[in-house]
């Protein structure tokens, strides 16, 4: 555990929910329902790992991988704005990489091998890392076909993390309702698809108006419970 960066959230609770914030040299996954805030989250992470280590940050760049096309610059200048940063640094300092299908998707993070470390890259996001192998690979029949690509493909992120001392936090939409279960487990309630990679597991759930609940998963080196977070127009905040 040498050298390992902590990037803030935003939210002291989560923050330490997360053991002082998410951690670079892994794999940190954010999954839950619609809304339940995953993409917040991302955007809030590619702003505050530019901040300096005394407010939280890695003095570092991002790279942020959308397969969903919900990203959004006019959120990143608003969160940018918040903490007083000069939105244009911000936004410059966030490279945005629209990942087509999950073959672009791999290919994307193959080249991230020489991308990151000429780039001073600390955070590499996948929102979501999950969509497109849903998409492509879908029902039972092709499950287990699915998972083994998912699998070697977070293998990939994880080396990733451990070579360049990044942090990688990748998000996967599960379903809200358990009688809505159609026999895959990656998409059921606590169906994370980190199951077979070391990396921490965060479930997010919707709570009144704008609180988030957060949970860590099978993570005994970090604190049990829960707590609540907000999304506030200035971004993830208590
Ligand atoms: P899926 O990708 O659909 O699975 O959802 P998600 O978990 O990524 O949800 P997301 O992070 O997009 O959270 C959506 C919630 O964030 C919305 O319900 C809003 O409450 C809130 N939100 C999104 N954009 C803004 C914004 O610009 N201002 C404020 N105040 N809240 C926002
Ligand atoms: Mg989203």
């Amino acid at each position: 555990r040498l050298n390992i960066g902590k990037i803030t959230t935003g939210s002291k609770s989560l923050d330490e929910l997360l053991g002082g914030g998410v951690e670079t040299k892994t794999i940190t996954e954010f999954f839950g329902e619609y809304g339940s805030g995953k993409t917040q989250i991302c955007h809030q992470l590619s702003v505050n790992v530019q901040l300096t280590p005394e407010k939280g940050g890695l003095n570092g760049r991002a790279v942020y991988i959308d397969t969903e096309g919900t990203f959004r610059w006019e959120r990143i200048e608003a969160m940018a704005r918040a903490l007083g940063l000069d939105p244009d640094k911000v936004m410059d300092n966030i490279y945005y990489m629209r990942a087509y299908n999950s073959d672009h998707q791999i290919a994307i993070v193959d080249e991230l091998f020489t991308f990151v470390p000429k780039n001073d890259v600390k955070l590499v996001v996948l929102d979501s890392v999950t969509s497109h192998f849903r998409a492509e690979y879908p029902g039972r029949e092709h499950l287990a076909e699915r998972q083994q690509k998912l699998n070697s493909h977070l293998h990939q992120l994880m080396r990733l993390a451990e070579a360049y001392n990044v942090a990688v936090v990748v998000t996967n939409q599960v379903m809200a309702r358990p009688d809505v279960f159609y026999g895959d487990p990656t998409t059921a309630v606590g169906g994370h698809v980190l199951a077979h990679t070391p990396g921490v597991r965060v479930q997010l759930r919707k709570s009144k108006g704008n609180k988030r609940i957060a949970r860590v998963v099978d993570a005994p080196h970090l604190p049990e419970g829960e707590v609540v977070f907000v999304i506030t127009e200035e971004g993830i905040r208590d």
